[in-house]
């Protein structure tokens, strides 16, 4: 593949407080960069992180026209750097960017073009459990032209982030009874832009009410449980792990399937199924709701301690040996190169 590259002339590393970061505040000092045009994706460029200058006519500003990804790499103790499951990825960005329009953007570019990104910024991978450096591959329509009809340039971007955990506090959720984030035929499944922007106002009302996250229920009649948004939702009743299946509403998360998998090969019961709003009330005024947990590559795995539906709060039980720590455990020493790799997840930069 064809890449131009432009390196930094001196690396912003040393300004980072790395003990302090707040999630996905700071970049590091490359990005990779294809435009779109005359109905081809060009050559590919890495440079230095900065700045980009739109017309305010591009289509994005007007029409969210624009559909991301969310990876992370990790650093184990020998300093060599790992993705997890990047072909996921990988298809996923091109199965939104069909959704929205948009060209497909060509595998090799994307996976070679992320791992020459990372070995001229491994530096900001730090080491240790607490580290890892995000990824957010994105695309973006930029044709000069405010007509609602789809763009002919877009431009594919991939910027990095050094992090630390993503919720710096204990999570709690609101069960949706009168927004809706996703609708049957619509762009759920999509890591469209649009999604998150809609989900906000609602996170803001359920902030406001001391829940960090709304657990999205099915638009039609918030009868079922689907997923939050920043990440898909498993329910442990009793001693089986329930999560929805995935639709035309549901993001196809990567943790979410790891999580399922991992799970299944520890022996624990797994029922992936409509999961009704109503059931794990009962369950968890039954004190059957043993745990619910997010399941997402920012998020990685987060207990949620308890919920609010219809203005009656819910607080779990404290338990040992949570699933969601046996589960994050299995899944993070894969990511972490600490434990053997038994489904080929990891992916090595080099
Ligand atoms: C991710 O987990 O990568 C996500 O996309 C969630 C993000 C919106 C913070």
């Amino acid at each position: 593949m064809a890449l131009q590259i432009e390196n930094i002339e001196k690396s912003r590393i040393s300004d980072v407080d790395f003990g302090n970061l707040k999630f996905g505040e700071i970049f590091t000092d490359h990005m990779f960069e294809c435009d779109f045009e005359n109905g081809a994706w060009q050559t590919p460029k890495i440079r230095p992180y900065q700045s980009l200058t739109f017309d305010p006519s591009a289509k994005v500003f007007h029409y969210g026209q624009a559909v991301f990804e969310g990876m992370k790499a990790y650093k184990d103790t020998n300093n060599d750097v790992w993705l997890f499951r990047p072909d996921q990825n990988q298809k996923r960005i091109n199965i939104s960017a069909e959704r929205l329009d948009m060209p497909a953007f060509p595998k090799e570019y994307f996976l070679e073009g992320l791992n020459t990104l990372l070995k001229m910024d491994s530096e900001w991978v730090q080491k240790g459990d607490d580290f890892a450096l995000y990824i957010r591959p994105f695309i973006i329509a930029t044709e000069h032209c405010v007509s609602a009809a789809t763009s002919n340039r877009y431009k594919f971007m991939i910027i990095c982030s050094p992090v630390q955990s993503y919720f710096t506090g204990e999570v709690r959720v609101v069960f949706a009874d009168e927004y809706s984030r996703a609708a049957n035929g619509g762009v759920g499944f999509a890591k469209a832009a649009g999604n998150y922007a809609a989900s906000f106002y609602p996170t803001r009302l359920a902030s406001e009410q001391g829940y960090q996250q709304v657990l999205w229920t099915d638009a039609a009649n918030h009868e079922f449980l689907e997923e939050a948004g920043t990440m898909n939702v498993f329910f442990r009743v009793n001693d089986t792990l329930l999560t929805a299946p995935t639709s035309d509403r549901i993001l196809d998360g990567v943790t979410r399937k790891s999580v399922i998998q991992v799970a299944k090969d520890e022996g624990i019961n797994v029922e992936v199924r409509n999961v009704r709003v109503s059931e794990i009330v009962e369950a968890a005024r039954k004190g059957e709701l043993l745990e619910m947990f997010g399941a997402g590559t920012a998020v990685v795995i987060s207990p949620i301690l308890g919920f609010s539906h219809q203005n009656e709060t819910f607080e779990l039980p404290k338990i040992e040996n949570s699933y969601a720590s046996i589960i994050k455990k299995r899944i993070t020493d894969i990511q972490r190169n600490k434990a053997e790799d038994k489904f080929g997840w990891r992916v090595k930069v080099q």
